[in-house]
């Protein structure tokens, strides 16, 4: 008795398995559990039994009667699934799926934030190709033939003479060589330089900044960004130039600030320093003037360049520049 039913679900469960339709799929429910199926033909005949056999072949019986009911819904959702009519049923009763409303890049935000800052204080805004001639890039500000932010390893070359940006600073030539002093101008946009680790990204965002005249001095260049980082943090973030050396500038300086985290005692972000570079600037070099043809005895000037992801970074608490570019739009939908 129970080889017969053990059978029987065998040869019900290969019949199912191999379904190929909705149709074929039901002539077997109807063969094995309609009125006259199969099972169900074997579940009266149990009334027929002697009364001890009963109970364990009615058990048994209605335990595969299940497991052919669980295979045939089963297949049905299978083949429900692979027909052409599940993939064009709409169901009018869904929510509907609301588009996700587009936000500002974060460096855009913060492009914004300082742009708006140098306008209130008198500046233009001006743009440079990004794609750029070695002249406008390298020669024209004073960079010799082989200085080593030229090389292939540093720079990304299109051709010989020709390369992507490696800093906003060409914008200044352009500028100087179309516009008459005084210029008071800062120029926001993408630049790329051949590295990538967790604080370098192939492009990045710079803004720099030109200001030049009669009597423009030092104290100008202080003053200006000093303000600044007043207005971009607070006024408690104090600045700190040391000198240093770019061939564009003479003198020049990198500037921190005071770390925006730990207000100076010193943490992670600052590298126990308490401070945090920003920015490159100096007094524009008396042969970049020569170079755009200024009058080298009256005008003066001063220059520099920020850098847009290290200002974001320490205004929203961001510790790896990579985060920006992946579009991952879980970091994203937070700004
Ligand atoms: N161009 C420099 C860089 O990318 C940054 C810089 C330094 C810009 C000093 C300036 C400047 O205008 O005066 O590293």
């Amino acid at each position: 008795m129970e080889n017969t039913i053990d059978q029987i679900c065998t040869e019900a469960l290969r019949e199912i398995e191999t379904a190929k339709s909705k149709d074929s799929l039901n002539a077997i429910s109807v063969k094995y559990l309609g009125r006259k199926g199969i099972v169900t033909q074997f579940l009266r005949n149990i009334s027929k039994l002697p009364s001890e056999e009963r109970p364990k072949a009615g058990e048994k019986a209605n335990e595969i009667k299940k497991i052919l009911e669980k295979a045939f819904e089963e297949t049905a959702n299978r083949l429900y699934s692979q027909s052409p009519e599940a993939h064009d049923f709409v169901d009018v009763s869904l929510p509907g799926r609301s588009a996700l409303p587009g936000s500002l890049h974060p460096i855009t935000q913060i492009t914004r934030q300082i742009c708006d800052i140098f306008i209130r204080m008198g500046f233009d805004i001006a743009e440079g190709p990004e794609i750029e001639s070695d002249y406008y890039n390298f020669e024209a500000l004073n960079i010799p033939k082989y200085h080593p932010a030229r090389d292939m390893q540093d720079t990304f070359y299109v051709s010989d003479n020709i390369v992507l940006r490696t800093h906003t600073s060409p914008v200044q030539v352009r500028v100087m060589e179309k516009c008459k002093p005084p210029v008071k101008v800062i120029a926001p946009g993408k630049v790329y330089r051949s590295d990538s680790d967790i604080t370098h990204t192939p492009m990045f965002h710079q803004v720099e900044g030109l200001m030049v005249g009669e009597n423009i001095s030092f104290g100008n260049l202080k003053g200006i960004l000093t303000n600044f980082v007043h207005l971009m943090f607070d006024e408690k973030t104090s600045l700190r130039f040391r000198p240093s050396f770019f061939p564009f500038t003479e003198p020049s300086a990198e500037v921190d600030m005071l770390c925006v985290m730990c207000r100076g005692n010193g943490c992670r972000i600052c590298s126990q320093t308490g401070w945090i570079e920003v920015l490159g600037a100096g007094m524009v070099h008396p042969a970049v003037f020569e170079n755009v043809g200024y009058d080298t005895t009256k005008i003066t000037g001063f220059a520099f360049g920020i850098g847009i992801e290290r200002i974001t970074m320490l205004k929203y608490g961001i510790d790896d520049t990579r985060k920006f570019f992946e579009n991952d739009f879980r970091f994203l939908r937070q700004f």
